[in-house]
């Protein structure tokens, strides 16, 4: 399997301060010739922080891309019958997203994409970036390292004395991470010391 054979869906989710090192990955996985298709939830697509403007996060998305950003249920549902991802990466996955996917919550663009895909019996990999991982999270993440078709970025505790509770992908792996998936496998080793 090769990265440029690849259509993969870039899910993002409201992380903020994580976008930076997801939005570099994402323009290699672009430079080793993979299409990526951005899908923003409502609050990457709406919220201005300190980490910066959303609409200068979007701007970027589709400069790294080339493609139109889907913003919205009803764009992003031709996922289901028209079946033409080959994979979902929702990176960076918040706690917020997680627990509404582990618990069948279809009420924004990320959900309804990664829904429609794995109807289609598809793979989705998820890059965790939430500081209650362990805390309130942990159950949710537990049930997903169950389900079918799910495959998790190796991740690790980023500040294990500050934050004790706290979880993030590395995400200089999400590519192996998805040819791995790709295969039907997960990437090893799943748990990682932190950086
Ligand atoms: C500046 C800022 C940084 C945030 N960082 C994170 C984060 O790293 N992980 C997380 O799970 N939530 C984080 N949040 C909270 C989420 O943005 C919030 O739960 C939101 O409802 C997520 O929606 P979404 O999952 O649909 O994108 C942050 C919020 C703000 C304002």
């Amino acid at each position: 399997m090769r990265l440029a054979d690849l259509k993969i869906g870039l899910a993002v989710t409201g992380s903020h301060c994580t976008l930076e090192a997801v939005f570099k990955e994402v323009e290699k996985l672009v430079q080793e010739g993979a299409t990526v298709y951005p899908i923003v939830s409502e609050n990457v697509a709406a919220t201005d922080t300190r980490f910066g403007r959303s609409a200068d996060w979007l701007r970027e998305l589709k400069r790294i891309t080339g493609q139109e950003i889907i913003q919205s249920i009803t764009d992003a549902e031709p996922i289901g019958p028209q079946s033409w991802l080959d994979i979902i990466l929702v990176a960076p996955c918040t706690g917020n997203t997680l627990a509404k996917l582990a618990n069948g919550i279809t009420d924004g663009p990320v959900l309804m994409a990664v829904k429609a895909h794995l109807r289609n019996q598809k793979p989705v990999v998820i890059a965790i970036s939430t500081n209650d991982g362990l805390g309130m999270n942990a159950k949710n993440l537990g049930l997903l390292l169950n389900v079918k078709n799910i495959y998790f970025v190796p991740f690790g505790q980023d500040a294990p004395m500050m934050k004790q509770q706290s979880l993030v992908a590395h995400m200089d792996r999400i590519k192996d991470t998805l040819l791995r998936a790709m295969e039907g496998k997960q990437l090893q080793p799943l748990l990682v010391e932190h950086k």
